[in-house]
């Protein structure tokens, strides 16, 4: 018998546009279990739009989401995706909106369900692996770009997703808290799709590359790359 594989993504015949920009026509992509993706494209070839279609905040006009095995198309279905699956906008200001780096942190393993306890420690933890200890009492304006780029990333990691979803994790770390990231992905991360312009990082840490291009998803070789 062959080894059952996991479907935890999947987006099947999807169309998408904005009012009159066509980004999606027919478009295909499956992410299974324990698979680290590395997804690139042009500005504007909708790598980011296709992480919003699988976390619900756009809908497709056509085509089917299936995520954790169930079809996806009501608001509804996706609070189930969205305490599942971890996004790391691509944008750090759309994604922190706690008055303080602790709060936002703690936001989402609260929103999970965890006990104030149990979230204090994961906070603590997350905080000393990522050297922001110091950040945790700072309001969030008073960061700067880099810094709000780590404090997004706990913010993702403190939930323990099932899979990773990092739009251009890189932008703005320094080197070192970049060699961090890409251990950390390595070591405690079993399935991602990271969007990302930067091939040296993502040779680092993916194991299949895939190029979104004209609408359309292909794979392929990253020694071409
Ligand atoms: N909110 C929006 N309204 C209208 N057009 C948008 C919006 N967001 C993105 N687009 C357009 O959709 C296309 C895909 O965008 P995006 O998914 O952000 O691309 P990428 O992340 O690959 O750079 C681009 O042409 C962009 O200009
Ligand atoms: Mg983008």
């Amino acid at each position: 018998m062959g080894k059952v594989v996991q479907e935890l993504i999947s987006l099947k015949n999807i169309h998408f546009g904005y009012n009159q920009t066509k980004v999606f026509e027919n478009l295909n992509f499956t992410l299974k279990k324990g698979e680290k993706v590395a997804l690139i494209g042009p500005n504007g070839a909708g790598k980011t739009t296709l992480l919003y279609l699988i976390m619900g905040f756009l809908k497709p006009s056509q085509g089917d989401i299936i995520i954790f095995g169930k079809p996806r198309k009501k608001d509804k279905d996706f609070i189930e995706v969205r305490q599942r699956i971890g996004l790391l906008f691509q944008d750090s200001d759309s994604q922190l909106f706690c008055p303080t780096v602790k709060e936002d942190i703690a936001f989402g393993p609260l929103n999970q369900g965890k006990s104030r306890k149990e979230v204090l420690k994961i906070v603590k933890e997350i905080a000393e692996l990522f050297n922001i200890t110091h950040l945790l009492d700072r309001p969030i304006y008073k960061l700067s770009g880099g810094e709000k780029r780590m404090v997004a990333l706990a913010g993702v990691f403190a939930m323990n997703p099932e899979c990773y979803l990092l739009d251009e994790p890189s932008t703005g770390l320094d080197q070192k808290t970049t060699e961090k990231l890409v251990w950390f992905l390595k070591k405690n991360v079993e399935t991602f799709l990271v969007v990302s312009h930067d091939i040296e990082f993502l040779k680092k840490i993916a194991h299949r590359f895939y190029l979104l291009e004209d609408g359309r998803i292909k794979e392929v070789s990253p020694d071409s790359l």
